[in-house]
């Protein structure tokens, strides 16, 4: 948990205070005994989420190309600060300036190549020297101080200082291309989805807690749960299913990106026009963050889940609980530690795990291919952008 911030006064989030695209997609969900019946006939193969060479062209050609989010805003909230994060396999040093810019380098020296900042926990300096010899960047990636510097023949230290990669934060969210030779180009945060972002708190929002989590799944098998509201009154029976009805979702493209928007239990529309009501007790946001990452609103906290993948059988989710301020009373800190704990509880013993045994049934052989239904249509939506850069 990090350090207690400042507190700031709590805003309750009303219909008002979102996007005008999010009030628009709120405004089109029907009474749920309204709902439309969908069907949908799509599949996927095995192989998919079983085969390294599959596995391999994704990394390649989504995870190498593609900005993906690596932290909330919240985890380097401090200027003059840092923050070493090796998720996808690669090293990476995120650092934030005095003047509250956000960069992002390869976490490696450029004497010998040793790791700069060995521990993966946010850390304040001005400037980060390599364990080995001393070596010293300023946050910017120069190269500022070398000991011994005459012992080096023709040294320029212009020419060394650290190896950057493309980063813009954005939505309260730092945004990563993992190739040092990829382009600057972030159009694919589009101004659309950085606006529900903005709207929804993510810049300022806090981070009560974070967790890390090792699946023993393909990274697609640990998104598919947030992608359908079919499994939610069936695997969350005794813990979140009654909180939802079993009808589909408003789901919205913003480019690669998805947001689903859908009704509480006993929705209906007229539940929207009381004056000053907590919009997340009346509808649950979930986006896509196009390739691997989720979030899912609650009345009061944001998980945001960040799906990193190692291997076609593994991957690693970093699990962050936002909330709008540090808790500044006992109330407030009773609330947040407790959500915390159910939360993690359902994500971690019923979504992550099914998507486990779903890996472990799917290696057997005995299927062929997968099929979805109508409460699932976003999945083969989402399949269909990742096929279209395969
Ligand atoms: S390897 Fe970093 S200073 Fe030598
Ligand atoms: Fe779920």
């Amino acid at each position: 948990m990090n350090e207690m911030s400042q507190p700031r006064p709590r805003k309750i989030p009303t219909l008002q205070s979102l996007s005008a695209s999010q009030q628009a997609a709120i405004r089109a969900i029907p009474a749920h005994d309204a709902a439309q019946k969908v069907t949908c006939g799509a599949t996927r193969p095995t192989g998919d989420f079983t085969t390294p060479e599959r596995f391999l062209a994704e990394k390649a050609k989504i995870f190498r190309h593609f900005p993906v989010a690596v932290a909330p805003s919240g985890q380097l909230p401090e200027p003059n600060s840092v923050l070493a994060h090796n998720g996808y396999g690669v090293p990476l040093l995120l650092t934030r300036d005095k003047g509250g810019v956000v960069r992002a380098f390869l976490n490696v020296c450029r004497h010998k190549g040793s790791l700069l900042v060995e521990s993966c926990e946010t850390a304040k300096m001005g400037r980060v020297s390599c364990p080995y010899h001393a070596w010293t960047f300023g946050l910017n990636g120069d190269l500022v101080g070398v000991p011994r510097q005459e012992l080096f023949e023709g040294l320029d230290k212009s020419t060394h200082g650290l190896v950057r990669l493309p980063a813009r934060e954005a939505g309260g969210i730092i945004w990563v291309k993992l190739d040092k030779t990829a382009d600057d180009d972030f159009s694919h945060v589009t101004d659309e989805l950085v606006s529900d972002l903005d709207a929804l708190g993510f810049p300022s929002a806090y981070v009560y807690g974070k967790r890390t989590f090792p699946i023993q799944a393909n990274w697609k098998l640990v998104l598919e749960p947030f992608l359908e509201g079919y499994h939610v009154q069936r695997l969350h029976a005794q813990s979140i299913g009654q909180l939802f009805a079993d009808v589909p979702s408003v789901h919205s493209r913003l480019g690669l990106h998805m947001r689903q928007i859908s009704g509480k239990a006993q929705f209906e529309p007229t539940m929207l026009d009381v004056p000053g009501e907590n919009i997340h007790k009346t509808v649950t946001h979930a986006y896509l963050l196009f390739p691997n990452t989720v979030i899912v609103t609650s009345p009061y906290y944001i998980s945001l889940m960040i799906v990193m993948p190692v291997s076609e059988r593994e991957s690693v989710v970093d699990y962050y609980m936002l909330t709008q301020s540090a808790p500044d009373n006992p109330k407030a800190e009773e609330l947040y530690s407790k959500s915390y704990q159910i939360i993690q509880g359902v994500f971690g013993n019923e979504d992550f795990r099914a998507a486990a045994i779903s890996q472990t049934g799917l290696e057997s052989g005995a299927i062929d291919e997968l099929t979805y239904c109508g409460l699932e249509i976003a999945i083969p939506e989402f399949y269909k952008s990742l096929e279209s850069l395969l």
